[in-house]
Parts: structure tokens; C-alpha cells; sequence
């Protein structure tokens, strides 16, 4: 079953050692967002502790928290014996201020605009080398070249014109090859399209340098030793956005396969005052009706991308244990991976199975265009 409905730490007793592959999970933030009751806590440690038994030494876990607890949810993962490898940042335009003022004072209110979220990335630590991991259990590391940004001259590339050729020296198609185009370096900062826009707007058109020989500007500088396939230039131009990845985000995907499901008032209805109270937020137009009425719902896009970075090349099943609407399974399933949700909230297990159940419907080649898109 790829949805599964019950509490998470129950449900991953149920698992023997070493089972997963990777974990990719958006869990309670522990700030009662918009007043739900399941966001009251952050996961204490016998969560992660739990997701680490069951996961492959070696394997990945990304986890979502907001920028007030963020900092507790990182030190719960590394005190639960998993090793902090990084912090994604999410940044995004269309989150607005959840802000009051109730205390009377002319322009003064309790919040700023939420512009980012981040993503803590860790890893179960290696049954020895990462080399020795590799060997034993099939994984280790993430997926670099999987993530790679794409550069103009990565779009134009053709691999005809590149093949190399024979010369005095011998076939040069080898070489050619080392200097194919891969994109740029994944960066731990990623954007929605708006934030993208934003950005661009700030810092115009810019245009590379060419393209100096590979790592020679690094290597002459001595500044540490690199990698010779890693160009130091893309020779291409544009906004400063290019540099990083870009998570598009389609208003309507949220709401695929739920036709027959009624439409509910969702948005952002209430928050918790300091002292507990639960107060009107009072932007009413921020109400909207939608189908799947989860309040945390993720962009398919950027979740894809999270989790290519951390699937092994032999793939493994992924685990979600806190599924929601099951945007992660979904992305897990469009690029063909097998995945796990568990949700504990019955209305979203619902609408979990109906997002996964339209996806099954589709014909392979409508699969496969969401897979390419
Ligand atoms: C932040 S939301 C995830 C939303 C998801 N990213 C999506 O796109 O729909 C966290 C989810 O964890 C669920 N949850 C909280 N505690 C849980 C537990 N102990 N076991 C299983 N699910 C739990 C909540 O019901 C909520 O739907």
C-alpha cells in the first residue's frame, strides 16, 4: 500500500532495519499552523530515531521546517544520531504576513512576510567509508549530476556536433566527452518562479565570461583541489536566478483527481495569540475554495527535485511519514520511484489515494510526459 493511515511512529515499528532507501518528509512545524490541531508539536526524537532504524546506513533524509522552529527541528534530527549534512533554503514570493496589531500602535505588527522555508539535509551514517557504504549497501551520497541547473549551453548542446574526432593524436572523442556540458553545481538554495522573477529584476541581464579551461582558475589560485570537470563558466547570460533551481509550480496540481471530492473553505482562518487564544486573522479574501484543503500542500516540482538528490542510483522505496495530501509519494511516483506514505489524518489519507489513484490512471505515455515535464 503506498498510503497508509495511522500514526507514524506506530507504523514504522512495523518495519524491519535498513528498509528504506531515503526519507523525504514535511512534518509538523510545531507553531498550530492556521490553528491545526496536528501542527501543536514539533516530532520529538523517537520519530527520527525510528526513521533511522529503518533506512540503509548512508541514506538521506530531507526534512521542511519553518524559519521560527526550524532550529529545533535540526538539533531533534542530530540528537537522534543522524548527521547534519546541510540547510536548503526554499525562497518563495507569495507567502504574506500573518500579521496583527491588536496593542494600537500606528504602524507597528507582530510579523514579517515569510519569504523562505528550509529543508534540513541528513544522512545515517556510513557502515564504514562512503566507498565501503557504497560497496555494502548500494548508496552513498547524493545525486549531483542528477540535479544539475541547466545552462543555455546545456539546451543547445548536441551531442552530434560534439562527438570528437580523429586526429594525428588519435580519437579525441573521449576528451570531447569530459567537456560535454552538465550544468551548473546544485546549489542549497532553490527558487519558486516568483522569487525568481524578483530576483532577475534586481540584477538584470548579466553575462558570463567564456569559458576559462576547466578548473585551471581554481587550480592556479591553489585554493583547493577540484574536480577538472567542473567548468568554471557557462558562457550563457541572463538573471542572477540561473544559478540556482527553479521549482515551478502549476496552481491547478494541487486539485488533479479530486473531481468528485466537495469543495472546502480552506486558507488561512485562525492562529494562535501568544496566550493560546485562537484569533481571526481578518484577510478573508485569503479564503479560498479548493478541493485538497491540506494547508501545507508542496510545489510536485520541488519535490522532485528533493528528492532525485537524495534516491540512489539502484533507487530503494522512499518513506514519507508525514504524508499530508501526499505531494511527495505523487513526486516519488512521476519519476518512478517506489515510495511510502504514512498520514495519520483520515480526510488526507483520502485525498492522498485520489492524487495517486489519478496518477495510476493515466496512460504510460501521459506518465511519461509528466515524468519529462
Ligand atoms: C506539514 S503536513 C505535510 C503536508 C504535505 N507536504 C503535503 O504536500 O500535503 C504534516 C502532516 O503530518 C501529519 N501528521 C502529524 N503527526 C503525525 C503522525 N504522528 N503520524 C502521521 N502523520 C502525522 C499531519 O496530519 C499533516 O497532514
Amino acid at each position: 500500500m503506498t498510503i497508509i493511515c495511522g500514526d507514524c511512529l506506530e507504523v514504522m515499528k512495523t518495519f524491519p532495519d535498513n528498509h528504506f532507501s531515503c526519507v523525504c518528509t514535511d512534518p509538523p512545524y510545531g507553531i498550530s499552523f492556521m490553528g491545526k490541531d496536528w501542527d501543536h508539536g514539533l516530532p520529538s526524537q523517537e520519530y527520527w530515531k525510528e526513521m533511522l532504524r529503518i533506512v540503509k546506513p548512508g541514506s538521506h533524509l530531507l526534512a521542511a521546517g519553518l524559519p521560527r522552529t526550524i532550529h529545533r527541528l535540526i538539533c531533534t534530527i542530530e540528537d537522534s544520531g543522524w548527521i547534519i549534512r546541510d540547510l536548503f533554503m526554499h525562497i518563495f514570493g507569495s507567502g504574506f504576513p500573518k500579521s496583527h496589531n491588536y496593542f494600537g500602535i500606528n504602524g507597528y505588527g507582530t510579523a514579517l512576510k515569510p519569504a523562505w522555508e528550509g529543508w534540513s539535509l541528513a544522512m545515517k551514517p556510513c557502515d564504514g567509508t562512503f566507498a565501503q557504504n557504497a560497496e555494502k549497501w548500494g548508496q552513498a551520497g547524493i545525486n549531483i549530476d542528477g540535479c544539475r541547473i541547466l545552462t543555455d549551453e546545456l539546451k543547445n548542446y548536441s551531442p552530434g556536433l560534439h562527438r570528437g574526432s580523429l586526429n594525428d593524436d588519435g580519437w579525441k572523442g573521449r576528451d570531447q566527452l569530459k567537456k560535454a556540458p552538465k550544468g551548473r553545481w546544485p546549489a542549497n538554495v532553490i527558487f519558486d518562479e516568483e522569487a525568481a522573477r524578483m530576483l532577475d529584476e534586481q540584477t538584470k541581464e548579466m553575462r558570463a565570461s567564456k569559458p576559462s579551461k576547466t578548473g585551471t582558475a581554481y587550480k592556479a589560485s591553489g585554493a583547493f583541489p577540484i574536480r577538472n570537470d567542473i567548468p568554471i563558466s557557462h558562457n550563457d547570460s541572463g538573471g542572477a536566478s540561473r544559478f540556482f533551481y527553479c521549482a515551478k509550480a502549476s496552481p491547478s496540481e494541487r486539485n488533479e483527481g479530486l473531481e468528485d471530492l466537495p469543495l472546502i473553505r480552506s486558507g488561512c482562518e485562525r492562529m494562535n495569540n501568544s496566550d493560546g487564544r485562537k484569533e481571526e486573522i481578518g484577510e478573508s479574501n485569503r479564503m479560498t475554495l479548493t478541493k485538497n484543503h491540506h494547508p501545507t500542500v508542496k510545489p510536485l516540482k520541488l519535490m522532485e527535485y528533493l528528492i532525485k538528490l537524495i534516491m540512489p542510483p539502484q533507487n530503494g522505496i522512499l518513506l514519507d511519514p508525514f504524508a499530508g495530501s501526499g505531494t511527495t509519494i505523487l513526486a516519488a511516483k512521476r519519476l518512478g520511484f517506489e515510495a511510502i506514505g504514512i498520514e495519520k489524518q483520515e480526510e488526507y489519507c483520502e485525498i492522498a489515494r485520489k492524487r495517486l489513484e489519478h496518477f495510476d490512471e493515466q496512460k504510460p505515455e501521459e506518465q511519461l510526459k509528466l515524468k519529462l515535464s
